[in-house]
C-alpha cells in the first residue's frame, strides 16, 4: 500500500498542486509522478465550471486565481502547476500576482512541433479558447514562423476524455468526427505533427492515433512541465525515488464527479473531496 499524505513519513517533503478544469491535468500529473515519484502531489479540478474552452477570458481571470487562492491556503503547496492550456494562456499573470507559490503554466507545445515537422505543416488541436488566443499566436510567430499552422478547437474531445475517465465507452467514430475538421482544412492533408494543445487530449492518445492519417506524430507538454517542476525544486531534493504517496483529489461540485473516483485513484489521487466554490 502506498502511503497517504497523513501516513507519509516525510511530511516536510515539498508538495505540488496540479490544477485543471477537469481530468485533463491527470495527463500532466502522470508525467510529474513518473519523473519525481517521491513528490507529494495534490490534484484539483474545477468540474463546476468545465469546460474552460467555452468561457471568456474575463470569466477565467475572475475565477481561477480566486479558486487557486483557496486551494493554496488549504494545502500550502510549494509549486502550483496549472495543467490547463486554456487557463494558462490567459490567467498566468493574475495567478502569479494572487499566489505565494511558484507557478508553472502549460502552453501549447508548438516549439517542439516545429522542430519535428518535415512537411512544415503543423496541426494545432486545442479548445476553442486556446486556438484563438493571442498568446498562442505569439508562440506560433516566435517558434513556428516557417510553418503553416492549421487550427481546430474542439469541446467534443474534452467531453469524450471526461467520459472515458468516468469509465464510459468512447467510440472511435466520435473521436474521428471531432478530429476530422482539422485535416479537412486547406493544407490539412500535409499535417505531419499535431500539437495536443489541451491536457485532456493525451488521455485519448490511442484513439487520436487510430483516427489520424498514418505517420502523424503528436506533440504535448506534459514531460516538459515535469522537467520544469524538477528544475524549480532544485538539485538537492531527492524526489526521483518512491514511495509515491497517494494525494488528495479536490473537485469543485459538478455533474457525475463521483464516477471519476476510480480513475483518480488509478492516477494516485484519493480520497475525492467535493468543494463548493462559487463566484458571485
Ligand atoms: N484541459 C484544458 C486545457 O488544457 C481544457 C479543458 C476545458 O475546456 O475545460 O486546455
Amino acid at each position: 500500500m502506498p502511503p497517504t499524505f497523513d501516513s507519509d513519513p516525510r511530511p516536510s517533503f515539498p508538495s505540488v498542486l496540479t490544477f485543471d478544469s477537469g481530468v485533463g491535468g491527470l495527463s500532466v500529473a502522470a508525467e510529474i509522478r513518473k519523473l519525481l515519484p517521491g513528490l507529494r502531489l495534490i490534484y484539483a479540478s474545477d468540474h463546476a465550471f468545465l469546460p474552460y474552452g467555452e468561457k471568456t477570458e474575463a470569466q477565467l481571470i475572475d475565477r481561477v486565481p480566486a479558486l487557486l487562492s483557496v486551494l493554496e491556503a488549504r494545502f500550502q503547496p510549494e509549486i502550483v502547476v496549472i495543467a490547463c492550456n486554456t487557463a494558462s494562456t490567459v490567467v498566468l499573470p493574475a495567478v502569479r500576482e494572487a499566489l505565494m507559490a511558484q507557478i508553472v503554466g502549460t502552453v501549447p507545445a508548438i516549439k517542439p512541433a516545429a522542430a519535428l515537422t518535415k512537411t512544415k505543416v503543423i496541426g494545432l488541436l486545442g479548445t476553442p479558447g486556446t486556438v484563438r488566443r493571442t498568446y498562442t499566436q505569439d508562440l506560433i510567430d516566435e517558434f513556428a514562423s516557417d510553418c503553416i499552422c492549421v487550427r481546430h478547437g474542439s469541446v467534443e474531445l474534452v467531453t469524450l476524455a471526461e467520459a472515458k475517465l468516468r469509465g464510459e465507452p468512447v467510440s472511435l467514430e466520435a473521436v474521428r468526427a471531432a478530429v476530422a475538421p482539422l485535416f479537412a482544412q486547406e493544407h490539412g492533408e500535409r499535417i505531419d505533427v499535431v500539437v495536443l494543445a489541451c491536457t485532456h487530449f493525451p488521455l485519448l492518445a490511442d484513439e487520436l492515433a487510430a483516427v489520424s492519417p498514418p505517420g502523424v506524430r503528436f506533440s504535448e507538454s506534459g514531460a516538459a512541465i515535469a522537467r520544469r517542476v524538477k528544475t524549480l525544486l532544485g538539485p538537492d531534493r531527492v524526489l526521483d525515488k518512491g514511495p509515491s504517496p497517494v494525494g488528495p483529489a479536490i473537485v469543485t461540485r459538478g455533474d457525475n464527479i463521483a464516477a471519476l473516483e476510480p480513475a483518480l485513484a488509478r492516477f494516485g489521487f484519493a480520497p475525492l473531496e467535493v468543494l463548493d466554490f462559487s463566484r458571485s
